[in-house]
């Protein structure tokens, strides 16, 4: 095949054939097409987008770069979650041992940090010795011992969206559809589960920033898990601030351990129970997500889901006495507060924006060679709604690249928005998506 025929073909809006697709994607893996014609495909479909067959097509041969895990021969549903990226969205980390600690195993493979979103890997990787990159036999073998874990994409496991996720990272092509779904989906159908829950994210801080694009987007999720045989369930989930008061790696080890350990961040724990509600209940251990919901609650509260967050950490070589005693943690050089400019209340985030602000911070990648600095990040001290007075502090930014800091700690200031009350924030979450279509979502009260 010609490859430039075929990025010209897509840019001028064809169909790409099945046999074609499994030509770019099999070209991609064995480096045999190159990271710019790869760069010029992405960019038109991000424009032109896919049809319903193309997207399933290539999801299936994103599936099949490489091996696709059974873990049969291992007791119970598996059910994992995903979510299509958020700003200080830590529930990953939270969700799984809390899960796990209901007794429904979850095999996790998860993303880095992709575009001003952040991601499950380099949060883990903050943690000293973490390895997220288990070979599958060591994968089988944790999640059999310990009901949970979480890896990346690896050579052998989702090669193609390891490759292509790092490269949508750097060159703006991540806010598609298609790319979204193939992406997510592969990584989500090759680890062995039976059952899947979705966090589709909408609002500022999204990649899908309206709601009917989200939608969209998890209908699209819904029908690839449902018709590979997978029960799979989305919830559509508010981006118009960032999730729970942490953005960065390290701060946000540090909220999800606090939460762990029985700490109440309203939003980030509403989105965390609902969603492992409904996998405790795909997992056959709940009539009802508030059934689901009410157990992972017990599991914080008994202190099994910390326990067993411990024991996923030390069984994947992480050191275990920094999240216990967080103050041993290396501090970073640089620390300044945001102050209110107003009166009144916190009206608005720029929530993109501020993950911007954070992967600039060292957070996040702006090539695909940037290195991590996992103590970068902001801390909210205040979300919307919540009554300041002016010259309080609303933010906190921390930091240890000289060069970044103090122009990022000016920008953030910008970001956030004070004054007289407009209106009430929505709620955190809106909708369920699954097999049968979407209806509107009310958190129940779980006692
Ligand atoms: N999460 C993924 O794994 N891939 C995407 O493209 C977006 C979010």
């Amino acid at each position: 095949m010609n490859p430039v025929e075929l990025i010209r073909k897509k840019r001028n809006g064809g169909e790409l054939t099945p046999d074609e697709l499994r030509w770019i994607i099999t070209a991609y893996v064995q480096d045999r097409l190159p990271d710019y014609q790869m760069s010029a495909l992405l960019m038109a479909v991000f424009f032109r987008g896919m049809t319903d067959t193309e997207t399933s097509t290539f999801t299936d041969l994103m599936l099949h770069s490489g091996a696709v895990i059974d873990l049969s021969g291992i007791p119970g549903i598996k059910v994992d979650k995903h979510s299509t990226g958020g700003v200080g969205d830590k529930v990953s980390l939270i969700l799984a041992p809390m899960v796990a600690a209901c007794g429904v195993p979850v095999p996790m493979i998860s993303g880095r940090g992709l575009g001003h979103t952040g991601g499950t890997l380099d949060k883990l990787e903050s943690i000293p010795g973490f390895r997220t990159d288990l070979s599958v036999e060591e994968y089988k073998k944790v999640i059999a011992e310990v009901g949970m874990v979480l890896i990346g994409q690896t050579k052998d496991v989702a090669p193609a969206d390891r490759r292509m996720y790092a490269l949508r990272d750097v060159t703006g092509t991540v806010e598609s559809i298609p790319l979204i779904s193939g992406s997510i989906m592969s990584k989500k159908l090759a680890e062995g589960i039976d059952a899947l829950v979705l966090d589709v994210k909408t609002g500022d801080g999204a990649f899908m920033q309206s709601d009917a694009d989200a939608e969209a987007l998890a209908s699209t999720l819904v029908r690839i898990g449902t018709m590979a045989g997978k029960t799979t369930v989305a919830f559509l989930t508010s981006m118009d601030q960032p999730l729970g008061m942490a953005i960065g790696n390290w701060v946000e080890v540090v909220e999800s351990v606090e939460c762990l350990r029985g700490k109440k961040v309203p939003d980030l724990m509403e989105v965390t129970l609902v969603l492992g509600g409904a996998m405790v209940m795909l997992g056959g251990k709940a009539r009802s997500i508030e059934e689901g919901m009410a157990l992972c609650q017990s599991a914080i509260w008994s202190g099994r889901a910390y326990e067993k967050f411990l024991e996923g950490v030390r069984r994947q070589g992480g050191a275990t006495d920094v999240l216990e005693q967080p103050d041993r943690y290396p501090a970073p050089r640089f620390v300044e507060e945001i102050l209110s400019p107003a009166d009144g209340v916190v009206t608005h985030f720029q929530t993109r924006r501020i993950g911007v602000l954070a992967a600039e911070l060292g957070a996040g990648r702006l090539r695909s060679d940037d290195v991590i600095e996992p103590k970068a990040g902001i801390m909210l001290l205040k979300k919307l709604g919540d009554p300041v007075r002016r010259g309080e502090p609303i933010a906190r930014v921390m930091g240890d690249r000289e060069g970044s800091f103090h122009r990022v700690a000016g920008d953030l200031a910008r970001c956030i928005r004070c004054g007289p009350p407009e209106g009430t924030p929505r709620p955190t979450i809106g909708a369920v998506v699954d097999a049968n279509g979407k209806r509107p979502w009310t958190t129940p009260i779980v006692h």
